[in-house]
């Protein structure tokens, strides 16, 4: 049982790179991205890191320095309390800078050696904090028992959040490369390792021009994106907080290395699961009329289900409801007591989708004491396994399409169709305006052309400061946008 909750994130991620696989495929060459450019979770019990680290580091050095010559040299062009195209250029000229591509990287190397699982991210969320003190960036931890909430900017509003998830997979890795995941069956095999280096590149870029922010960069490592909603969590342990805006991205390999895609509207369906038992009371099928048939009354209940979508829903609004398992009686002449189903549905709204949770409650229910029966139905909501759907707002996406223009070209930004697949963003989601975005990892070189959730599955790493970019860039921008 246990595992088989546990299970049902993870069926729903899936769908997401079925549906990418199955999706059209980008052939657009890149050829400009790369050179242009349970816990004791839900207590409030936060250490706040204090800066005193900063005069000790030498990155942080060089990094400030770098930043007073840049800002010097580039007052007469563009210090960014305008907006230009050349600010996007400041940002992914530190982005792809040798020391930083060399350490974002080593970053995420050291993050794929050592994958863990849902809630498990101890590790991985130590490495970022001692990252974030190097880079003397305040924060607080632990939000859901191992996420991290931190802070770059004024400490004024306005405040947009950037957002990475940290958990890996019990995937056994069969890419054999230096940094091979040396934790037996468990590998990062959604990438989940590259959003975090690209999140602490971006923590790097913001900090070295944290005096451009008009506001406040809230970053988010959250843990538990495949399993357990660990944004769901976060949200609980505070980590919107005063926040307006919120995004995230997550590597694809239908894209070019570098390519970024996004959508307004629905992007990911809502993914819920449910489990139905219809009683009656078994006896001779010989005599039926001393027995109440369950299986007649959950025949008519799967009958039933099917004309939710058909007869009910906008044929132009996509919606699934499926029943995956129906157990009962293992006797020729019995008539069993009770009838097990269990199933999935899938909608791009939430409206739709709790209105197919609550049609599917009714039928069962209804369909049951027709035959005389009676049914529980149980949605798991207390499992976390309910993911809404990932929704972005047309201006956030508009946003992001903007600054993703400026900095890989208009030509390698993609508006992607909507998928089937489910993603824990959509907490964050239907509470602000939030866009979610995809960047390209796919190289036919490297071979990083496998899908998500794969053993196979590889990133070209060459992502990591365009990604980082990036969002250092939605951020700044957004706060130059937004803000006073
Ligand atoms: C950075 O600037 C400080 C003070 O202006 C100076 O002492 C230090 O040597 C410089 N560091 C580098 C790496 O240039
Ligand atoms: C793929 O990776 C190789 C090796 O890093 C690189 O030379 C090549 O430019 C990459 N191709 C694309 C399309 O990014």
């Amino acid at each position: 049982m246990d595992t088989l909750v546990k299970l049902f994130p993870i069926t729903c991620k899936k769908a997401i790179f079925f549906a990418i696989f199955l999706g059209f495929i980008l052939t657009n060459p890149l050829k400009g991205a790369k050179t242009s450019a349970s816990s004791s979770s839900d207590q409030h019990d936060f250490t706040y890191f204090k800066s005193i680290t900063l005069l000790k580091n030498p990155n942080n050095m060089v990094l400030q320095n770098q930043t007073r010559t840049s800002k010097l040299k580039l007052f007469t062009s563009s210090d960014c309390s305008i907006w230009t195209k050349e600010c996007s250029n400041e940002i992914l000229k530190i982005a792809q800078k040798k020391e930083h591509v060399k350490w974002i990287k080593s970053v995420r190397r050291k993050i794929h050696e050592y994958p863990e699982l849902a809630f498990e991210e101890y590790e991985t969320s130590e490495l970022v904090r001692q990252e974030l003190e190097k880079m003397e960036i305040p924060y607080q931890f632990p939000l859901a028992t191992t996420g991290i909430r931190a802070m770059i900017g004024s400490g004024q509003p306005p405040f947009v959040a950037l957002r990475a998830d940290m958990d890996a997979l019990p995937i056994q890795e069969a890419v054999e490369w230096e940094h091979k995941s040396k934790i037996a069956g468990k590998m990062h095999a959604c990438g989940h390792d590259a959003h975090v280096a690209m999140l602490i590149g971006a923590a790097k870029i913001l900090k070295a021009r944290e005096k451009n922010l008009k506001g406040t960069v809230i970053l988010i490592f959250q843990p538990a994106e495949e399993a357990g909603n660990g944004a769901k969590r976060m949200i609980k342990n505070g980590a919107l907080e005063n926040v307006e805006a919120i995004f995230a991205v997550h590597v694809s390999h239908q894209h070019p290395t570098g390519v970024i895609g996004s959508r307004p509207g629905p992007l990911l369906a809502g993914c819920g699961f449910f489990r139905a038992v219809i009683s009656g009371k078994t006896g001779q099928a010989s005599n039926p009329h001393h027995s109440i048939d369950p299986v007649l009354a959950a025949s008519a209940a799967v009958i039933s289900l099917q004309s939710i979508v058909s007869r009910e829903s906008n044929p132009l609004d996509s919606q699934v409801v499926s029943v995956t398992s129906f157990n009962a009686g293992d006797k020729f002449d019995v008539i069993p007591e009770a009838v097990t189903l269990s199933g999935t549905f899938r909608a791009f709204s939430s409206t739709n989708f709790y209105q197919l949770l609550r049609r599917i409650r009714e039928v069962f229910t209804e369909q049951a004491s027709v035959f005389r029966c009676s049914a529980t139905v149980e949605f798991f909501e207390d499992k976390d396994t309910i993911y809404p759907p990932t929704v972005n707002d047309d201006r956030m996406y508009e946003h992001v399409k903007k600054v993703a223009g400026d900095l890989v070209g208009p030509t390698n930004f993609k508006v992607v169709p909507p998928m089937m697949g489910a993603e824990d963003f959509s907490f964050y989601s239907e509470l602000i305006p939030a866009a979610f975005f995809y960047i390209g990892i796919r190289n036919e070189t490297l071979g990083s052309y496998h899908t998500g959730h794969s053993p196979h599955f590889m990133i070209d790493e060459d992502v990591l400061p365009i990604g980082a970019a990036t969002h250092a860039a939605i951020a700044e921008r957004y706060l130059y946008e937004y803000g006073s």
